[in-house]
């Protein structure tokens, strides 16, 4: 793992968004695994600046997000599909049948969590994966729990989850109880992975993944049998 501690939360950005693109340059058509948050918000906002300046091509790449709520549709604005449009997907090149996102309409949830698997091995699997993580540790909708699930599944959130996303919508009991998500291994077998934490309520997250030390009960921890695994925080989140 590398670790690599930024001033403020612009100067993560600017080094993640740095090496999304230079993936895209060196691979045109990279397959992407995409994470949704507050935490990328700055990330997608330089590439699309990037990308404005032809310093980057979208035109051939394919993207995976990592996670939808279940069920929810896609013109509701909490859905991951609205938040992509809105902070990338609207602005830049990418061809709309390159973009996949698990589909919070499905009326089969299970038969959509597999195709989903499938699909992703099918284009040889995720060159660059963006993570965050929760304050309690999960990557994508993997929450801490006594078993994990290795590959793209339906879900429930937890109270600690439901409670910090409830601030996107009107209230905690509006916040799908459920959610799609690709699996701990499905994320691992990702070529390289950058995750990304800001802010002090992702220290103790943070410290746990660091540690070395491996845990259902923090996700992320998983992350450390990964070979090509770098952490860009903030000091907050690094030092507390
Ligand atoms: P955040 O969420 O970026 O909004 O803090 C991260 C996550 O829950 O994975």
């Amino acid at each position: 793992m590398r670790i690599v501690i930024c001033d403020n939360y612009d100067e993560m950005s600017k080094k993640a968004a740095l090496i999304v693109a230079s993936q895209i340059n060196m691979k045109p058509n990279a397959v992407l695994g995409l994470a949704t948050g507050s935490t990328p918000e700055g990330m997608y906002r330089i590439l699309v600046d990037m990308y404005n300046n032809k310093e980057v091509d979208f035109s051939e790449v394919t993207t995976f997000n990592l996670d939808e709520y279940y069920p929810i549709s896609k013109s509701n604005s909490q859905s991951y599909d609205f938040f992509m449009k809105k902070h990338l997907f609207s602005h830049i090149n990418v061809p709309e049948a390159n973009i996949n996102i698990p589909n919070g309409e499905a009326c089969d949830a299970e038969k959509e969590c597999e195709e989903y698997e499938n699909k992703i091995a099918s284009f040889g699997g995720i060159d660059l994966q963006i993570l965050g993580i929760g304050q309690n540790g999960h990557i994508g909708f993997n929450e801490p729990d006594e078993f994990l699930y290795s590959n793209t599944h339906k879900t429930g959130l937890t109270e600690s989850t439901i409670s910090a996303n409830s601030r996107f919508f009107a209230s905690a009991g509006d916040v799908p109880k459920n959610a799609l998500t690709m699996g701990i291994a499905t994320i691992l077998k990702s070529k390289k992975i950058v995750l990304l934490a800001c802010g002090k309520s992702k220290h103790d997250a943070i410290s746990k993944l660091i540690s070395g030390k491996i845990t259902t009960l923090c996700p992320a921890t998983m992350l450390n049998v990964h070979r090509d695994l770098v952490v860009i925080c903030d000091k907050e989140a690094y030092h507390g």
